[in-house]
């Protein structure tokens, strides 16, 4: 082998570590910025906030109930005051109906009295009541959240 040969095989590794280190180096340029982009954006998960506006209290008569399917919520009225009562079931979450005696599972056949006591079916434990309270404009807020004890109610001031 020439002396010239062993030259250009010198200068071709030379060149194959320089072009090594070059890519090493924008890799590791290319992640940092990435990183670096990444924290511009703030990483927050946006939910659904468990508090909502059902009306003024005027809009609740005594024997009122009114259901609130999107929340997943019946509100009653009587001369106690305003309760609000979860209509998801405690066995598997599926969403009980109303009926004439409380209310009633129609997936494994849940049954719980007027105020959500479980009175058969494999529901483990009652419905969950929650807490009403009023805001600053007068209107009432639920803050599905925050769960009271059964027969805990709002009563009108
Ligand atoms: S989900 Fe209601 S009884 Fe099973």
């Amino acid at each position: 082998m020439s002396s010239e040969a062993i030259g250009k095989k010198d200068l071709s590794r030379r060149d194959l570590l320089g072009l090594t280190a070059i890519g090493t180096a924008t890799i590791a340029g290319l992640a940092t910025l990435g990183g670096s982009l990444r924290l511009v954006k703030p990483n927050v998960h946006f939910e659904e906030s468990t508090q909502f506006k059902i009306g003024k209290p005027e809009n609740f008569p005594e024997g009122t109930v009114r259901v609130f399917d999107d929340k997943n919520c019946f509100i009653f009225s009587d001369s106690d005051g305003l309760y609000a009562v979860s209509s998801i079931c405690t066995h598997l979450g599926c969403i009980v109906s109303l009926t004439e005696w409380g209310f009633q599972c129609p997936c494994h056949g849940s049954k719980y009295n007027p105020e959500g006591h479980v009175i058969g079916g494999p529901a483990p434990r009652s419905l969950e009541w929650f807490e009403i309270n009023q805001d600053v404009d007068g209107s009432l807020v639920v803050d599905s959240a925050k769960t009271v004890a059964a027969g805990t109610k709002y009563i009108f001031t």
